[in-house]
């Protein structure tokens, strides 16, 4: 081999004429190989862009029994002129001159042979399904949504704040928590009355994986200002639909001196930009996506960035549902949790865009809310979206100390002077919001199953790989 340095597929393909006529490096794995006695045509990809660059092998030059082992999932580095193409479908291709093979994958053993593997069937081999094209594209264009949200905040003057995953507070009050524990579980240590004695646990106290960082995320706020966290969340609720996992990742702004409109701007303005970068920097990954899976995909996302959100309150939503005529699964009343059946009626059917629906009934929300004059709802806002239902839930917070105090007496929650003293010292109106970042990444790509959209996901009775 030459001492050439390596070029990424992309950097290659992304300036073919700046390359063209130069003698180029390139590794990567095999997608497929075929031809006739006189040449063979590999597409190597090497992860770097959707694209493959095709290889051109003249026999001439490489025996037969040279390439045998060049198949599909193998993995090679060649050396090589980039010429401009003469077939079809590539603008260069690499005259091999040289081949190295660094791994071979037996066809007989290697599972991504054909193309058009089913979803299901790929989700059990997640080890290798990164692999192919329709997990690449997901996974760049998640890379790409990650990058976009730290920068939108970074950009805004937010401070990165983390939270910590382990926790002894509930902050949903939800119940669906992941305990952790060092205690030997076939013999726990007890007290006198025959309790768990967690005085003997790690940490002293019983503990959780967290549920949502907001709660740490208000101590940032009340000090910093604008801040956001961006983390692994854990919810032991035993959901299996294609909207939830066990372990996801959240976005959780909170913002000092915001109130609920503040806070539906702040949340439209984000969720627009990031599915605008993924428009400008993921051309290729989402025009595969959408000619594959959902021919709908790019029309939609532009139609999101492109029109303003409805802003409704709770009351009217149901009023809405109710006199839709709809047969829905679950019964639609004042004071009903929305199923996603009601939220995607209400996006997709009613007003055909997203929605905010705000002011929702105290009992069906979270103990931080803030309560409203009437006495009976909340200033809570979720973002509805089409294909998915709740894609952010936030919510104005309660900052009057009494209020707060009497709600948490109300729910029989334990105390948590930590929390209260931001309502002791130096209050102050702040709001903030969640947006699950699966569910972000679920609707730019227009996958059905938001298993399908991390690469190693957990759900009940899966925490394989
Ligand atoms: O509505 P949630 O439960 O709100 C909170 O946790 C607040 N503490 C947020 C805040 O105000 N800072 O969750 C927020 C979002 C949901 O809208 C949804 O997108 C996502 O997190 N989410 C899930 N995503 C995947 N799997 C699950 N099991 C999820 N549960 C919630
Ligand atoms: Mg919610």
């Amino acid at each position: 081999m030459k001492d050439i340095r390596r070029k990424t597929v992309r950097e290659l393909l992304s300036e073919p004429s700046k390359y063209a006529g130069s003698e180029v490096d390139v590794k990567g794995w095999v997608r497929t190989r075929r031809g006739n006695k006189n040449v063979q045509f590999v597409a190597l990809n090497d992860g770097s862009t959707i694209n493959s660059l095709q290889i051109v092998f003249d026999l001439s030059r490489f025996s037969e029994e040279s390439l045998k082992t060049v198949t599909t999932g193998s993995s090679i580095h060649v050396q090589g002129l980039l010429v401009e193409s003469q077939g079809k479908g590539q603008t260069v291709e690499v005259q091999a001159e040289e081949l190295e093979i660094y791994g071979t994958a037996d066809p007989a053993e290697y599972p991504l042979q054909k193309k058009g593997h089913s979803l299901e069937f790929l989700r059990e081999i997640a080890h290798l399904r990164p692999r192919t094209n329709t997990f690449g594209a997901v996974l760049r264009i998640r890379h790409a949504l990650a990058f976009a949200i730290h920068k939108f905040f970074n950009d805004k003057g937010f401070y990165y704040f983390h939270t910590p995953l382990i926790t002894e507070s509930d902050c949903e009050g939800a119940g669906a928590m992941f305990q952790v524990t060092t205690l030997p579980m076939e013999e726990l240590p007890r007290t006198e009355d025959g309790n768990v004695d967690y005085s003997q646990d790690f940490f002293g106290a019983p503990t959780s994986l967290t549920v949502s960082g907001q709660l740490e995320g208000e101590l940032g706020a009340t000090a910093l200002g604008c801040i956001y966290t961006f983390g692994p969340t854990f919810r032991a609720e035993n959901s299996n639909t294609p909207r939830h996992l066990s372990e996801f990742w959240m976005i959780e702004p909170e913002m000092a001196f915001y109130d609920v409109n503040d806070n539906m701007d702040l949340a439209e303005e984000f969720i627009k930009y990031c599915i605008n970068y993924a428009l400008d920097h993921c051309k290729d990954d989402i025009q595969f996506l959408n000619d594959h899976f959902d021919k709908e995909l790019i029309d939609r996302l532009k139609f999101v960035v492109e029109n303003d959100f409805v802003r409704l309150p709770y009351t009217e939503g149901v009023k809405i549902l109710e006199e839709s005529g709809e047969k829905f699964e679950f019964p639609v009343y004042w004071g009903a949790d929305l199923a996603s059946e009601h939220e995607r009626y209400l996006v997709e059917k009613h007003f055909k865009r997203p929605v905010m629906l705000t002011d929702y009934p105290k009992e069906i929300k979270a103990f931080y809310m803030k309560l409203n004059e009437d006495g009976k709802t909340v200033r809570g806002m979720d973002v509805l979206f089409p294909q998915i239902g709740e894609i952010i839930g936030g919510s104005q917070r309660e900052e009057n100390y009494d209020v707060l105090c009497s709600r948490m007496e109300e729910l029989g929650m334990a105390d948590m002077p930590w929390y209260m003293d931001t309502r002791k010292f130096g209050t102050v109106p702040h709001s903030g919001f969640g947006l699950g970042f699966e569910r972000l990444v679920l609707f730019v790509t227009g996958m059905q199953n938001i298993r399908d959209v991390i690469p190693f996901p957990r759900y009940p009775k899966n925490c394989n790989f």
